[in-house]
């Protein structure tokens, strides 16, 4: 079975790490080709990942590098029929949400391979977000869905997909998390900023809602910084929300952007930090195990479990929401939080145990 694994964006990496470990194992019977698009290209959103996680060289890159959506997604497409073409794959599996997923399942698919995605389902019911129109179509051209979550398990019934064709395996970037727990690495910002276990934020922000309207993005990191109540907030900047950064000018004492970090660096800085505040999907899901208190600052979520479920609460984009949430943060009344089913670490290992039977 030849079998073509994408990756293209920084949060693609950190779900086919353990696929592809777990691939390695019974490489006789699958033989797999990693294929990298080049939508996210340089060291930092890119390389550190396959360094710190030990994912093997791409077979290919794409090298498609930065454009607007359609742009992405017709590089992508063209440079990756021309390699099936010369060099067909039987399956090709595709992970979350990205341009990458989308582009490189409709070239697949068109051509009369098999599309399996993992993390396929779930949904945010925003149609003016990308990653949205990105999973509707992926999960209209799927054959085989790798579920993270029976809400994602319901999403595909109520479209109308076989039940045969949903495998709910639990979550393969939790896996990644667990294996690398231990190797946690403090950041050099610990130091430089005079960090102290549960007492400072980390902070995210890249999503076009909140940062591509200068406004917007300013009201946001006002109203955090107020409400930290003088912690320090760690802000590792995302590229997009760098350029939009240069031109506000922004200056806060506890306030401390830094470049994007490594997967280790990060995920040290989360597991030690009060709270986290944030607009990315894949950041609750780590909070949640980690059970770390997080504040999403959008108004819907494809991962609702992490909220139902983890520390998750969706405060929306609002900057005025902020205020009641920071209270009970510090007073202490934020949920325990729990851990959905089957984010044990093994995933991969279902997943692959089912490719095996294809
Ligand atoms: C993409 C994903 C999003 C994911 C995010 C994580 C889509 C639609 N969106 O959004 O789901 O959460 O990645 O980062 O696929 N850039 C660099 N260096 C890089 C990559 C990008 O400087 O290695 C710059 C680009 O030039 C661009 C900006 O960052 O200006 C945004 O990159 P892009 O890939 O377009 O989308 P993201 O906002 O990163």
């Amino acid at each position: 079975m030849k079998l073509d694994i994408i990756a293209g964006a920084r949060p693609n990496f950190m779900k086919i790490a353990p696929i592809i470990a777990a691939l390695e194992k019974v490489n006789i019977k699958i033989q797999y080709r990693l294929i990298h698009t080049g939508q996210h290209y340089d060291n930092k959103m890119s390389g550190s990942f396959f360094e710190q996680l030990g994912i093997p060289k791409p077979h290919v890159n794409l090298e498609v590098g930065s454009g607007t959506q359609a742009e992405q997604t017709a590089r992508i497409m063209e440079r990756y029929e021309n390699l099936l073409l010369k060099e067909p794959a039987d399956w090709v599996l595709v992970v979350g949400d990205v341009t990458s997923t989308m582009a490189c399942s409709i070239a697949a698919k068109k051509l009369g391979m098999g599309v399996i995605h993992v993390e396929g389902g779930i949904r945010s019911n925003d149609i003016t977000m990308p990653e949205e129109i990105n999973r509707m179509v992926t999960d209209a051209i799927t054959d085989i869905f790798y579920t993270t979550s029976e809400v994602a398990n319901q999403n595909l019934r109520k479209l109308g997909h076989d039940e045969s064709k949903i495998r709910y395996v639990g979550n393969t970037m939790i896996d990644t998390l667990l294996k690398n727990m231990p190797r946690f690495n403090k950041p050099k910002a610990w130091n430089v900023y005079d960090l102290n276990e549960k007492q400072y934020f980390v902070m995210t922000l890249h999503r076009p809602a909140n940062v591509d309207e200068e406004a917007q993005l300013k009201n946001l990191i006002n109203e955090i910084v107020k409400g930290a109540n003088d912690m320090p907030i760690i802000f590792p900047v995302h590229p997009r929300t760098a350029k939009m950064l240069k031109g506000i000018g922004i200056e806060a004492d506890n306030l401390h952007m830094i470049e994007p970090l490594g997967y280790l660096e990060f995920n040290y800085l989360v597991k030690h930090a009060f709270a986290v505040v944030t607009d990315s999907g894949g950041i609750t899901e780590e909070t949640t195990v980690m059970k770390v208190p997080c504040m999403t600052l959008r108004d819907n979520t494809e991962r609702p479990e992490t909220i139902t479920i983890g520390t998750n609460e969706l405060v929306g984009t609002n900057p005025d929401n902020i205020a009641p949430f920071m209270k009970k943060l510090h007073q202490g009344e934020w949920k325990a939080g729990d851990i959905p089913y089957l984010w044990d670490g093994h995933t991969a290992e279902r997943i692959v145990d089912d490719l095996l039977k294809l």
